[in-house]
């Protein structure tokens, strides 16, 4: 174990780094627009990866992601940042087969810390049956860590945000609350043992539950990351061009976080989510503030959230059971009805 703490060398930790959506779609809606026959799935309609034909039976999907460290143990940060990275190939229903490193870390820092951190990476790579082959390093005062991921699959295998039909189940696979783990920890509100459940959660491979999604057969799928639960299931809801019913009450919270939440324990991009969804969505006035901020909470490695046909989704939850014990099926899918996003 190494004597350094790492999330002091950051700002901002895990997914929360991340750019927010309004400032992100800003950006994105100035650039040309590019057309590619072979490209099935770019990020028009924001999607976890993109989508590349290379023939009729074979799709590649590609993805990269890399965030500042959201524990200390250089391991533990690896191995989360690999899980995260890796979710996104998941999301889209494939299988991940080869990755690149993106470290970015202090020159002057222990040459042990850094080989941590890949080892935990490469172990996460090893566990989802990819391969590392290689990698980019930058000399940074604060350390971030990452995977370039490249996914296969067949063409029809693909799920996307946009498949989710009325009469569908939403199923959310982890618990919530990353955001306000990590937060909480930083400012010593948690001990190193109450953690413990977030930093499982948080390195835990969405494969499995892929792997569940795939023998039932789903509509659409995403996963649950930066831009918290309402931000990602608005996506989905408005690629599909349908209402995404959500109770407030349903998806399954880490320890304390319920706790902390009232205590106004929250990251600061809880509030920057929370600020770019605030008029796009419906959240009824019964439900505590408390419970909102944790719907906004970013997540880092957070779980697939999946919609799929109503009568198939017992079969997913018995599936899931002995595989992600904290999977809830969390809301419903309705016929569009002036908003995207509904909170009862
Ligand atoms: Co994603
Ligand atoms: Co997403
Ligand atoms: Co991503």
């Amino acid at each position: 174990m190494s004597e350094i703490k790492l999330t002091r060398l950051s700002g901002s930790a895990g997914c929360a780094a991340k750019l927010g959506p309004g400032a992100l779609s800003e950006i994105v809606r100035g650039l040309p627009k590019q057309h590619d026959e072979n490209l099935l799935i770019g990020f028009d309609l924001s999607d976890d990866a993109c989508v590349y034909k290379i023939n009729d039976g074979l799709v590649m999907i590609q993805t990269v992601d890399f965030f500042p460290p959201v524990v200390d143990d250089a391991y533990t940060y690896g191995q989360i940042a690999a899980a995260n990275a890796l979710s996104d190939v998941y999301a889209m229903g494939g299988t991940p087969c080869l990755a690149l490193n993106l470290l970015c870390i202090p020159g002057k820092i222990a040459q042990d810390v850094a080989q941590d951190i890949l080892k935990g990476g490469l172990d996460k790579a090893a566990e989802a049956g990819a391969v590392i082959a290689g990698g980019h390093t930058i000399d940074d005062n604060e350390p971030k860590y990452g995977l370039c991921v490249t996914g296969i699959a067949k063409p029809g295998e693909i799920w996307t945000n946009a498949g989710a039909v009325p009469g569908d189940m939403l199923v959310l696979t982890k618990p919530l609350g990353t955001g306000i783990s990590i937060t909480a920890k930083k400012l010593d509100k948690l001990t190193d043992e109450e953690l413990l459940p977030a930093i499982e959660s948080m390195r835990a491979l969405n494969k499995y539950a892929r792997d569940a999604a795939v023998k039932t057969g789903i509509n659409a799928c995403t996963d649950v990351t930066g831009f918290s639960l309402l931000g990602h299931a608005r996506e989905m809801a408005f690629a599909s061009g349908v209402t995404l019913e959500i109770s407030a009450e349903k998806p399954a919270l880490l320890p304390h976080v319920a706790a902390l939440a009232k205590e106004g324990i929250i990251p600061q991009g809880a509030y920057r989510n929370r600020k770019y969804l605030e008029d796009k969505i419906i959240i009824g006035e019964h439900i505590p503030a408390y419970l909102t901020d944790i719907l906004f909470d970013p997540q880092t490695s957070g779980g697939l959230l999946i919609s799929l046909p109503g009568e198939k989704a017992d079969m997913l939850m018995g599936l899931l059971e002995k595989i992600t014990p904290h999977a809830r099926i969390i809301g419903r899918v309705l016929e569009f009805n002036g908003t995207h996003i509904k909170v009862v």
